[in-house]
């Protein structure tokens, strides 16, 4: 066993503060180091592949019961708390450089998200994206909390995501802020299974509508959430679809990626704060 080998097994064994379930991070931090070296262990070393897999198996335990636990917290009605407040601990470190909280990679928070609502993969064939709608990819978990914090989401709010995916911005906002949130996404398949993960977690307030943001029902949003779920002239008939609503009533406009620029230019809509391409920007209308 290479030396470095052994002092990071010898290190991760001994620290038993990665046992209590507050050290996501650094239990996140440790299972990556052991996974690193899983794939270049020597295989003629005896016991050394068990030995790695043992230590990744006790630290993923702590992970599994948690997130149990904190599903059982949703499906009590206390969900914010339980997920707000891991989240804060699992989230980028605050003391590091910028760029750890843009962009669109994942890190530890995207782990605890996925472990608590165990969004099952989809069933069957997908129906196919025309040529202007954007594939599948889910916001980063940190971009979310970080929408909830700014936009101020509450009860009285309905948050509807617009290619809504396998429907984890709805999921975490209803969980964390009570709004009623719909997600509305054009595969049908990413719908069920985000109406199974709603259902498991008994989230009454969230739901979630097959169809074409072209032509779905948006009257009841407040906040409406974009992460480019397409381009082109599908996207400006969708913007004109939302400045019509927003002649009815006040709407914020919560956007990530290309998109962001194209929304920007919109002269109904006024940003809330400086915005960039790789973070959530918010704008009002009115
Ligand atoms: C980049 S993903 C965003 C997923 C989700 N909003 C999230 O942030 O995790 C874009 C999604 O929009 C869906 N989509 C594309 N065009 C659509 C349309 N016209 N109506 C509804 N959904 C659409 C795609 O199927 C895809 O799931």
């Amino acid at each position: 066993m290479s030396r470095a080998l052994h002092d990071l097994l010898g290190e991760i064994e001994r620290d038993r503060t990665l046992l209590e379930p507050g050290r996501l991070r650094e239990r996140g931090a440790a299972l990556d180091r052991l996974e690193n070296h899983r794939l270049g262990a020597p295989a003629a070393e005896a016991g050394l592949h068990e030995r790695i897999g043992a230590l990744c198996a006790a630290l993923e335990a702590i992970d599994d019961q948690l997130h149990r636990s904190i599903r059982q917290d949703i499906r009590r009605g206390a969900g914010a708390q339980a997920l707000l407040g891991h989240a804060r601990v699992a989230g980028p470190d605050p003391n590091a450089a910028d760029g750890a909280t843009a962009g669109d990679g994942y890190d530890h928070l995207d782990t605890l998200v996925s472990g608590v609502l165990q969004i099952e993969a989809p069933q069957g064939r997908l129906a196919g994206l025309s040529q202007e709608m954007v594939f599948y990819q889910p916001t980063p978990a940190r971009h979310i909390f970080d929408l909830l914090a700014r936009t101020g989401l509450g009860a009285d709010d309905v948050l509807i995501d617009l290619g809504s995916g396998l429907g984890q911005v709805a999921l975490i906002a209803g969980i964390c802020s009570g709004a009623r949130c719909i997600g509305i996404e054009w595969e049908a398949s990413y719908v069920q299974s985000a109406r199974r993960c709603a259902q498991a977690l008994q989230l009454d307030r969230v739901g979630f509508v097959q169809g074409d943001a072209r032509t779905a029902d948006l009257s009841a949003g407040t906040v409406f959430y974009l992460y480019t779920p397409f381009k082109g002239a599908m996207l400006r008939e969708v913007l004109d679809r939302l400045e019509a609503e927003a002649s009815i009533r006040e709407l914020r406009i919560c956007t990530l990626g290309p998109c962001t620029a194209t929304v920007a230019r919109e002269p109904w809509l006024q940003a809330a704060d400086a915005w960039e391409l790789h973070r959530p920007a918010v704008f009002r209308s009115g």
